[in-house]
């Protein structure tokens, strides 16, 4: 039954595109920069763009101490505290040791728009620091 034998294989093929089109990216924030004061994340997420539903961003940075400054990730609430990097009702997505090590890993689990930002120092290093970056994850088109 040759012919079943083909359309068999050619399920397997296309079985085989579809799985490896379905692995989520896991992006390392900054590629090998990391999380740091100074590095420029807006100009980075824009180069990398576009980002994917379910894809995870891996965020690593040293835990404070003497010769480390401390860093974190908070989610701001919309573009004008994106804009200002104003903290008031920013969700904490990692604190100031989760990023040790291998880091930690956010998922993009919603279709809408995601603000960045390091949470110290008041703001600075999201303003100064430049360490802030949109993100606008787009429909992957294996997941739905
Ligand atoms: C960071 O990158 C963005 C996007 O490329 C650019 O508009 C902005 O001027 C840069 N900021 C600094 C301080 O270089």
């Amino acid at each position: 039954m040759a012919s079943i034998g083909s359309a068999s294989s050619l399920f397997l093929v296309l079985l085989a595109s579809f799985s490896s089109f379905s692995l989520a990216a896991k992006v390392i924030v900054g590629d090998s920069n990391h999380w740091q004061f100074g590095f420029n994340y807006t100009d980075w997420a824009l180069k990398k763009a576009p980002f994917y539903q379910h894809d995870s961003l891996v965020f690593m940075y040293e835990a404070p101490s003497n010769t480390t400054p401390p860093h974190s990730v908070y989610l701001l609430k919309n573009l004008k505290s994106f804009l200002g990097c104003d903290l008031k009702g920013a969700k904490l997505v990692g604190n100031v040791v989760q990023g040790g090590g291998p880091g930690f890993e956010f998922v993009l689990k919603k279709r809408k728009p995601h603000y960045f930002a390091c949470g110290e120092h008041g703001g600075v290093h999201c303003s100064l620091g430049l360490m802030k970056f949109p993100v606008f994850p787009i429909r992957s088109y294996c997941h739905g």
